[in-house]
């Protein structure tokens, strides 16, 4: 990576602020249901503590859009690191405000002060100069580590970088030197997975690893968009019908430069968008009217298996069907499963393929899972993710 990393700055008896991706999945009592955020952190946050840094924490939870909302706090966060790190986490009751302010003054080397939820003030994703000041006022040192939110230009993930020597933490740097060298420099073969709902959150993604992979494995919603393009049936099926036309590009372009671009042969279909409504497998071509495709089928799988055999690299990035139900789960494990027995480097962009992948118990069988869903997409995509940009060069 050409950023600087906290390795490359005197961080020892320094204020530093961190801004993390904490960010995570809570139940309706508020209990954290995946901490993986919270794990990924703690090398930054050791580190710091290990060279007598007073440790600033920051990050988001939801979308508070600018209003303190005690459902959005911070709370479990701090209680959840204090137990992970076995050492006292201050929760700030502001963000920047007289709170903040009097935790943070007085610092002894090795505390840990988390600042409350930044999206409780209305600048930061307005990216507001003042606040980023405000930020910035704070500490001596800033440290980006939330790769989840580096897509955002926020004041506490962009702006504050302005106004302090600004380097990433190990969380960002092991992001994309996963994401980076996958793309840079893959094994072959290169094979892709796609799925997820929408075919328009995924163009720019298709288009890039069109020009990388080997084969591109489509599944998920996104799929019939793509099979309609083509003239099947898709019965009641989600699809996009303003995208068609680019479905139809996507697939000519896959020919012409001569990747495999598989789609469903087979699908489990529903009457209904629910669990419990009566269901049954069909040709993907052919789905009956009143029918809606929710999962890949079993001769699908077997046909992806087989494409999965040999490879040598693998990025997946969004589930194959809908993996809420209990009943259409399956493609999705399934494929998790064969990634998980494959002796190739297989990364997962985040978000709802990796939680599948972290709830079956086979995320140490995976080269990485990015913590990014978003992020990971937009950086898959060739974007630049202006949370990086920010830092400085090495
Ligand atoms: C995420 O979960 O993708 C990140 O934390 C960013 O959250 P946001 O989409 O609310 O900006």
């Amino acid at each position: 990576m050409n950023k600087k990393t906290v390795r490359d700055i005197d961080v020892r008896g320094k204020k530093v602020l961190v801004r993390c991706d904490f960010n995570v999945p809570q139940d309706e009592n508020g209990a954290i249901t995946d901490n993986r955020r919270i794990v990924a952190a703690l090398p930054t946050i050791n580190y710091l503590l290990e060279n007598n840094a007073k440790v600033i924490l920051c990050s988001h939870l939801g979308r508070p859009k600018g209003e303190v909302n005690p459902k959005y706090s911070l709370r479990p966060v701090a209680d959840e690191l204090a137990k992970l790190l076995g050492k006292e986490v201050k929760l700030a009751g502001d963000v920047v405000g007289d709170s903040a302010r009097s935790l943070t003054a007085n610092m002894q080397e090795g505390e840990i002060v988390l600042l409350e939820n930044v999206r409780y003030e209305a600048g930061e994703e307005k990216n507001d100069e003042e606040l980023s000041k405000a930020f910035a006022s704070l500490a001596e040192v800033y440290v980006n580590d939330a790769f989840g939110t580096a897509h955002r230009a926020h004041s506490s993930t962009t702006g504050v970088a302005s106004y302090l020597p600004a380097v990433s933490g190990f969380l960002i740097e092991k992001e994309l030197e996963f994401l980076g060298s996958s793309l840079e420099n893959p094994e072959r073969p290169f094979v892709s997975i796609l799925g997820g709902a929408k075919v328009s959150d995924k163009i720019g993604v298709i288009e890039k690893l069109l020009d990388k992979v080997d084969t591109l494995i489509i599944g998920g919603g996104m799929a019939f968009t793509f099979l309609k393009s083509q003239g099947h049936k898709i019965g009641k099926s989600i699809c996009e019908d303003d995208k068609l036309d680019l479905a139809k590009e996507l697939l000519e372009k896959a020919k012409s430069k001569g990747v495999k671009l598989l789609l469903p042969i087979d699908t489990h279909v529903s009457t209904d968008y629910s669990n419990d409504a009566d269901d049954k497998w069909v040709e993907s071509q052919d789905i009956p009217d009143g029918w809606e495709g929710l999962d890949i089928g079993p001769e699908t799988i077997k046909l992806f298996e087989e494409a999965l055999q040999g490879a040598k690299t693998v990025v997946w990035n969004g589930p194959l069907g809908v993996c809420e139900f209990s009943k259409f789960k399956t493609g999705t494990y399934e494929i998790a499963k064969i990634l998980a027995n494959l002796d190739a480097t297989t990364i997962i962009g985040g978000g709802d393929s990796a939680a599948a992948i972290e709830k079956m118990g086979l995320s140490d069988k995976m080269t990485h899972i990015s913590t990014g869903g978003g992020a990971s997409l937009e950086f898959l995509e060739g974007k630049k993710l202006p949370g990086i940009e920010a830092l400085q060069d090495k």
